[in-house]
């Protein structure tokens, strides 16, 4: 068992304080408000959550759990401490750190005084990059040590929901950590290890970025089933019947498929749908500012690949794919031709390798080119040969993702300037000519 110090005695520190007391931790709470380190030194939660009174007055009782306003203390009494104080907003937005940087000082101090190592992980919300920018360089100034060596740094985002918080706690959605050192991070194991949830042992900014996703998505998914409730109720429908019957279907609407960043959407249905039922909402005056946001976004996308396609040299762009998704012939409202159009405007030679595009043409069928309006001289712009396509092409511009092209495109990796949509190669980040749209 491990000796902790829990600093915040707020709603995150008094869960995580008082549930790793449950787990038979000796655990130290530390807080700047005298009044909280009282409560729980005479064995009452400060605050109110469902079943956290009688955790924190049993694990009290047994000797577990005690609290201090005194940080060296704290700090030389125990071998890990997990900072739990609060991250509010600035009045820009922005997120406000003065809470973090002021105990980063203080545990930096008490640390420069302790003999032996200590390990100090992060549970408040941070917006990536703190724990690098911020948090490790406040703690080496303040201490004197160095941070993964000489004392241990970690990040271990919570995903607890207040209200169900003790529960969150012994049965979470998520185990995710990251840490400089192997001490720090095989301590975050040791104490996750009862828990039957996938361990996701990542770096320290990946675990920040998942903790800021996990809130924006459930907060748009919230969102989402709102305004789809205002626009159901204008017409006469019933919105939680829709949303629950579209949630029944985990093949298309609940699938982890169409959660995969990367390029835009396009095609015959997604575009003209949101923009229909975004006419319909304006119409019967419910408003619907995040189907907005969507088109806005999409866009957004495109001239992401334009921009990146011009941080290159080279006038000729070779594109793998052009119509609105893999395996289709299909070109209305691709996004990629939206790309080419745009690369054309700019001044761009464009060619094009889309095997099912090209096939449509060859075999002169009467949809060849279907929905074709941005493109101009489509079919003379197809090559037959992906290995042709790239002897041909300044930069490559990856938008499908076609097994018989995976070879010859890894192979240029990093060789000829590429901007890759789909990712050629799993796992492969943005280099030396080579972009990645999200990655
Ligand atoms: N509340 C939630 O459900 C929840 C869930 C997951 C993550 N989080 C994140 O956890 C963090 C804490 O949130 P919270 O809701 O528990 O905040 P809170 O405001 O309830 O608690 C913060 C505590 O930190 C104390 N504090 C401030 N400076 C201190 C210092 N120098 N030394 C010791 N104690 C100090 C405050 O007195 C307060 O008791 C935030 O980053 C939040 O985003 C919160």
């Amino acid at each position: 068992m491990a000796r902790i110090s829990v600093f915040g005695i707020g709603y995150t520190g008094t869960v995580s304080a008082a549930c790793l007391a449950e787990q038979g931790h000796e655990v130290i709470a530390v807080d700047i408000d005298p009044a909280k380190v009282e409560a729980i030194n005479t064995g009452e939660s400060p605050i109110v959550e469902e079943g956290l009174a009688a955790l924190v007055s049993e694990n009290r009782k047994a000797g577990r759990l005690s609290a201090t306003t005194n940080i060296g203390s704290a700090v030389t009494e125990s071998d890990i401490s997990i900072v739990c104080v609060g991250t509010p907003s600035e009045p820009s937005g922005a997120i406000g750190l003065s809470q973090v940087f002021a105990l980063c000082t203080s545990i930096g101090n008490a640390i420069a005084n302790k003999p032996g190592f200590h390990s100090v992980v992060m549970r408040s919300t941070l917006v990536p990059g703190t724990m690098e920018t911020v948090c490790v360089p406040e703690l080496e100034r303040a201490s004197g040590l160095v941070a993964g060596k000489t004392f241990g740094v970690g990040y271990f985002p919570e995903f607890l929901r207040e209200g169900s918080a003790i529960k969150d706690y012994f049965e979470p959605c998520l185990v995710v950590y990251g840490a400089l050192d192997e001490v720090t991070q095989s301590m975050l194991a040791g104490l996750n290890v009862a828990f039957s949830a996938e361990h996701h042992a990542v770096d320290m900014k990946t675990a920040e970025m998942i903790k800021y996703t996990s809130n924006s998505w459930r907060a748009a998914k919230i969102t989402f089933a709102n305004e789809i409730g205002n626009i159901a109720k204008s017409v006469g429908v019933d919105g939680q019947k829709v949303m629950k019957i579209l949630c029944s279907d985990d093949k298309i609407s609940m699938s982890p498929y169409f959660l995969r960043p990367g390029f835009a959407f396009g095609g015959s249905c997604l575009p003209k749908d949101v923009r229909a039922l975004r006419f319909l909402a304006n119409e019967n005056q419910v408003g619907a500012p995040l189907l907005d946001g969507i088109m806005a976004a999409n866009e957004n996308q495109v001239a992401r690949a334009e921009a990146l396609v011009k941080k290159f040299e080279g006038r000729t762009v070779g594109m793998v794919g052009i119509s609105f998704k893999p395996a289709t012939d299909d070109l209305r409202e691709s996004p990629l031709a939206a790309l080419a159009q745009r690369l054309t405007a700019a001044g761009y030679t464009i060619k094009i390798y889309d095997p099912f595009v090209k096939s449509a043409f060859d075999d002169k069928m009467a949809g060849a080119g279907r929905g074709n309006d941005r493109v101009e001289d489509l079919e003379e712009k197809l090559v037959a040969d992906i290995n042709a396509l790239i002897a041909l092409s300044d930069i490559i511009v990856v938008g499908h993702h076609y097994e018989e092209a995976v070879g010859p495109l890894s192979a240029i990796i990093g060789q000829k300037p590429m901007v890759d949509l789909t990712r050629v190669k799993p796992g492969n980040v943005s280099g030396e000519a080579y972009e990645g749209i999200c990655w």
